[in-house]
């Protein structure tokens, strides 16, 4: 499987936490203390390497969750391995590190063609997706990351060729301006964002499957960290990947990482044993990562809906401005977890913390909301 530019890849997201951290900052607020970094859905620097590869799964079967995606994927593939024809384009949204570059990956060694991986930051000039779009053989896959930042050039460059498998270019200037067309072989193009909302209607269009990833239950979590465990060769309980899955975040970046914080912590401190529920839970709270994987920032803004708000609704800029977060993460990041465990409710009028918030994080919940109680 060729993997092109993926130096580029490589480089992208691990700008992301910096540059949050950054903004967190500039802002003034209290920062995050350094461990919240485990709960960090975007890969750390040392997540790219070899170790990172032999975990991520290579076939559909490895694929943990994710049914719906895995069940219309299934039939699309076995359509197209059956007619010999190409995949349609698929996009594929959701928070990061729940598997979208792994499935493209899947798709391609399902499909056994080569899967080209690259970002939309990394195709800032035109001649950057020209030169992989005639690079592309019959079949191939283009994986483009972050796709909602595309440049407006590069975006209307791939339009034709998305729908005609054809690439427009425009030779000289002005007057004298030629476009000359080339015929593109059939390819499928997989995009993935994290921001559905921030793509062009054009090239939304322009995809002929969209399919979202969810947060995966605990139990799907575990089978991930046990799979993970057996290649690391590393012991580990039922009841031990339990422990780790419900601290994970529905993620399963963040579970592979706890797991390999955890496996430090049983070589120094529980040599002899597996990782067992109790070790996971000793080397967990030795990390400060919560019993339910909130991190600093979720409690934060948690806590200021409850103690300055009353519990809600607050609106996005507060919580914002009290944690130091641009509103886009929020949203995107910390909110769709929150709101998955139950402890955030969206409403027009803002957000509201739930009574399971007010539970997790010890407060009282006040009169008129435990009247509403059953
Ligand atoms: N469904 C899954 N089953 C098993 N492991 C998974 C699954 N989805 C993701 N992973 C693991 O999580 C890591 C992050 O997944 P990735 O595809 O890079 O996320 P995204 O591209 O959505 O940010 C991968 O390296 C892989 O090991
Ligand atoms: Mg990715």
């Amino acid at each position: 499987m060729a993997i092109i530019s993926s130096k580029q890849q490589a480089q992208e997201p691990v700008g992301q936490p910096k540059q949050r951290r950054e903004l967190s900052g500039s802002r003034k607020s209290p920062k995050a203390p350094a461990t919240e970094e485990l709960l960090q859905p975007q890969p750390a620097q040392d997540e790219q390497g070899k170790q990172e590869e032999s975990i991520r799964p290579r076939a559909f079967a490895d694929y943990i969750g994710q049914k719906d995606l895995k069940d219309v994927l299934d039939i699309a593939i076995k359509a197209a391995l059956a007619r010999g024809e190409t995949l349609d384009h698929l996009l594929l949204y959701g928070p990061p590190g729940l598997g979208k570059t792994t499935m493209a990956l899947i798709l391609a060694s399902e499909m056994r063609v080569d899967c080209k991986i690259t970002s939309a930051p990394a195709l800032e000039r035109p001649r950057d997706i020209v030169g992989l779009l005639v690079s592309l053989k019959p079949g191939d896959i283009l994986f483009i990351d972050e796709i909602h930042r595309l440049s407006r050039m590069t975006e209307e460059i791939l339009y034709p060729a998305m729908e005609d498998y054809r690439l427009d270019i425009t030779i000289g200037k002005g007057s004298s301006a030629k476009t000359r067309s080339v015929p593109l072989p059939r390819f499928t193009l997989v995009g993935a964002t994290t921001r559905m909302g921030a793509l062009t209607s054009p090239l939304r269009d322009r995809f002929g499957l969209i399919q979202r990833l969810r947060f995966y239950e605990p139990d799907e979590l575990s089978q991930i960290v046990l799979r993970t465990a057996q290649i690391l060769q590393t012991p580990l309980t039922e009841d031990g990947a339990l422990e780790l899955a419900r601290r994970a975040r529905g993620t399963p970046r963040i579970a592979n990482r706890l797991l390999k914080r955890v496996r430090d912590y049983a070589q120094v401190k529980a040599p002899e044993t597996s990782i067992t529920q109790e070790v996971a839970a000793q080397a967990l709270e030795l990390f400060q990562v919560d019993p339910c994987g909130l991190d600093w920032t979720d409690r934060r803004m948690l806590s200021v809906m409850i103690e300055q708000f009353n519990g809600g609704p607050v609106g996005l800029e507060t919580m914002a401005a009290s944690t130091g977060e641009d509103t886009q993460t929020i949203e995107e990041v910390y909110e769709p977890y929150l709101m998955q465990i139950g402890y955030l409710h969206r409403t027009p009028r803002g957000r509201i913390a739930t009574p399971s918030a007010y539970k997790h994080l010890g407060f009282t919940l006040p009169n008129e909301q435990l009247s509403l109680l059953p």
